[in-house]
């Protein structure tokens, strides 16, 4: 794993960009991975500015998003299709229809969540997966014990989950208490991975992910399994890591190299 860290968010965020920038770049039909939350703001921001002034493209992009809360509209202002639009997809060339929220309202959802795994598959799998990382260590919405072979499927929100996110509702009852979300498995099959995480909040989890044990209490700890995932932090999101001088050391040593050492 590659841990990148910066002294802001602002600069954590334009780095990540720079990495999405590059892959994008290099492959035609690229297949992006994309997720909510406050913490890729930053990314879309950069990202929406690099295709107004640089001229990144998403013409050909497709995107598949992690997770949607069950039973809210898309058109719900807390629904996670109308964040990506809001937030991205109305502010870059991409197609709609080349744009995957799982839906909110499947009436089948066991179906659905089939049918999102081989609209990925058809797609020929995400080139790259953007993730975030909740207060209790989950990617997606795979909630502290779910299997690390799970696939999209229907999921109960945790307590904390809940409370963490009602920051974004008017009262905490409003939050939906089930999501749709890619598995733990799924997001492993991505081919590479980049996870951002910033703020004091998110040291622990960080901490854990990275240093800690594999195991599904903490779901993130899942990537230390896939061969090419790069963590941006900012300072605060990394204070609780141990082995800060060798992430810093392996960044300057790869500089001087000119290869990337992972
Ligand atoms: C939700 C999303 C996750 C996201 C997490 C953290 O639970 N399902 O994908 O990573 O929130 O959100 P934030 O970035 O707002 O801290």
């Amino acid at each position: 794993m590659r841990v990148i860290i910066r002294p802001t968010y602002e600069e954590m965020s334009k780095e990540a960009a720079l990495l999405v920038k590059d892959r994008m770049m290099k492959k035609r039909d690229f297949v992006l991975g994309l997720a909510t939350g406050s913490t890729p703001l930053g990314l879309y921001k950069e990202l929406i500015r690099m295709h107004k002034e640089e001229g990144l493209s998403f013409k050909n992009v497709k995107t598949f998003n992690l997770d949607e809360y069950y039973g809210l509209e898309p058109t719900h202002p807390q629904s996670y299709r109308y964040f990506m639009d809001t937030n991205l997809f109305n502010h870059i060339d991409i197609e709609k229809a080349n744009t995957h929220v799982p839906d909110g309202k499947a009436e089948d959802v066991e179906k659905f969540c089939q049918w999102y795994e081989e609209e990925i598959k058809k797609a020929g799998g995400i080139d790259l997966q953007v993730l975030g990382i909740g207060g209790d260590g989950h990617i997606g919405f795979n909630e502290p014990g779910s299997s690390f072979n799970s696939r999209t499927r229907l999921v109960a929100l945790d307590e904390q989950t809940i409370k963490d996110n009602s920051r974004f509702f008017e009262k905490i009852e409003d939050v939906p208490r089930f999501a749709i979300t890619m598995g733990v498995g799924t997001i492993l099959e991505a081919r590479e991975i980049i996870l951002l995480a910033n703020g004091k909040k998110k040291a622990r989890p960080v901490a854990q992910f990275i240093e800690g044990p594999i195991t599904s209490l903490v779901t993130a700890s899942a990537l230390q399994l896939h061969p090419k995932v790069t963590v941006f932090l900012d300072e605060e999101a990394a204070s609780e890591l141990k082995r800060i001088d060798y992430y810093k050391f392996v960044e300057e040593a790869e500089k001087k190299i000119n290869k990337k050492l992972f």
